[in-house]
C-alpha cells in the first residue's frame, strides 16, 4: 500500500502569490513519485486556485462543517469542499481544540458529515480517549488517524521512535491492522524514515516542514525508498 504524506500548511502563507509559489515547488520536485500520496492541505481560500494547479498531488481542507449548507457563519462544507476537488480533510487537529475550543463531540459530528459527502477524514489524536470519542456512531474504517503528540508539533521534539511505535500499536488495537495510522509532530527528513520503519506508521503529517519546499520535498523522497 502506498504511504500517505499529508501537507498542513495551517494559516500560511499569506498571499495567494506565494501559496502559488510554494505549491509549484513542491510539485516540481515531486514528478516521479510512485510509492506515496502527497496530500496538499492549504487554506481553504487557496483550494480552488491550487486544485487547478495540482495535477497528481491530492487536495485536502484543514477542517469542515457538520452541516451540508445553512447558517453557519464562518463554515466551509464538506459539499463544497468536494466540489473543489478535496478528497481529505484534517479534523480535530489539536490547534483547534485549543484556540477554537473544538470538543471531541463537535470533532465528532464534523466527521459524519465529511464522510456523508465522500471526503477521507484525518482524525488527530493526542489521546486514546480522542479515538473513542471522535468515532462515536462512525464507521471506523472509512478513518484515518493522526497521532500527534502536543508537545511535539512545532517544536523540534519527538518521542523516541520505540514510544511511538507503541502508541501506534495501541492505537492500531482499536482501529484494526488495515487501519492507516500517521505520525505528527516535528516531522523532517532526518526523522521521518524512523517514523516509518522502526515506528511502523503508515505516513505523516508535516506541519512546518511543508512550507519548506526542500525539506517537504526530501521528506517525500525519503518516504519513497522506505
Ligand atoms: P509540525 O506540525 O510538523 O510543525 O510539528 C504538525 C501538525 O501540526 O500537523
Amino acid at each position: 500500500m502506498k504511504k500517505l504524506i499529508i501537507a498542513n500548511w495551517k494559516c500560511n502563507p499569506i498571499t495567494l502569490t506565494k501559496a502559488k509559489q510554494l505549491f509549484n515547488s513542491v510539485k516540481k520536485g515531486l514528478q516521479n513519485i510512485k510509492n506515496t500520496e502527497v496530500v496538499i492541505c492549504p487554506p481553504f481560500v487557496y483550494l480552488e486556485v491550487i486544485s487547478r494547479l495540482r495535477k497528481e498531488l491530492k487536495l485536502g481542507a484543514q477542517n469542515c462543517c457538520w452541516e451540508e449548507k445553512g447558517a453557519f457563519t464562518g463554515e466551509v462544507s464538506p459539499a463544497m469542499l468536494k466540489n473543489l476537488g478535496c478528497e481529505y480533510v484534517v479534523l480535530g487537529h489539536s490547534e483547534r481544540r485549543k484556540y477554537l475550543c473544538e470538543t471531541d463531540n463537535l470533532i465528532n459530528q464534523r466527521l459524519k458529515a465529511a464522510l456523508k459527502k465522500g471526503l477521507k477524514p484525518v482524525l488527530c489524536i493526542d489521546n486514546i480517549s480522542q479515538i473513542q470519542k471522535g468515532l462515536k456512531g462512525v464507521a471506523k474504517q472509512k478513518v484515518i488517524i493522526a497521532y500527534e503528540p502536543v508537545w511535539a508539533i512545532g517544536t523540534g521534539k519527538t518521542p523516541s521512535f520505540k514510544q511511538a511505535k507503541l502508541f501506534n500499536n495501541k492505537i492500531k488495537k482499536i482501529m484494526g491492522n488495515n487501519a492507516i495510522i500517521l505520525y505528527g509532530g516535528s516531522v523532517n527528513p532526518h526523522n521521518v524514515k524512523g517514523f516509518i520503519i522502526e515506528s511502523g506508521f503508515d505516513g505523516v503529517l508535516a506541519g512546518g516542514a511543508s512550507l519548506i519546499p526542500k525539506e517537504f520535498i526530501s521528506i517525500v523522497k525519503a518516504v519513497e525508498t522506505c
